[in-house]
């Protein structure tokens, strides 16, 4: 028994992830304060600068690695943040405000690995502050 499982563990491992970091187009340009947060606490999903932690060459926790990277840029990419239409931007950064406040990002398995990437008080209130004035100064009727 012992033999079939480090055999389908060792058999597993050619099955392929797709661990890619795409050149960046567009990258969102923040304050030092909100870069710090995001690139510490967001980037690793949400941007083409995810790092790779070895286990995130081991199947099957590599799959669900490369999954959830893949969803979180296909959701909000900070490398592509430029490109985006205005209204997406806007959308997006109303989906931030709520993931902040909710307290769901970063997604509680990646929190456990990473205590760094915890949003401490501090950092929820500098993004909050920041999406409010990104989203009013942006704001169609400001710009009359
Ligand atoms: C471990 C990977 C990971 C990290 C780190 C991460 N996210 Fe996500 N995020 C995801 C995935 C996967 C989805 C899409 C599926 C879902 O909604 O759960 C997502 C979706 C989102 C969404 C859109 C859906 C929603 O809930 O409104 C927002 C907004 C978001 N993330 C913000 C953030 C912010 C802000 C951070 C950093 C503070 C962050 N995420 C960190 C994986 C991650």
């Amino acid at each position: 028994m012992a033999f079939v499982t480090v055999a389908v563990l060792a058999g597993i491992q050619f099955v392929p992830a797709q661990r890619t970091n795409p050149p960046s187009h567009g990258k969102l340009l923040a304050p030092p304060r909100i870069d710090e947060v995001l690139k510490r606490a967001c980037y690793d999903c949400h941007s083409n600068e995810s790092h790779w932690p070895w286990y995130s060459h081991v199947a099957p926790l590599s799959w669900l690695i490369v999954r959830d990277v893949d969803l979180g840029r296909k959701e909000i990419n900070f490398s592509e943040w430029r490109s985006y239409y205005p209204a997406t931007r806007r959308r997006k950064l109303e989906w931030m405000g709520r993931a902040v406040r909710e307290e769901n990002m970063p997604p509680w398995p990646y929190r456990l690995m990473h205590p760094g990437a915890r949003l401490t008080n501090a950092d929820r209130a500098a993004l909050e502050r920041w999406v409010e004035s990104v989203l009013t100064t942006s704001s169609p009727r400001k710009q009359q």
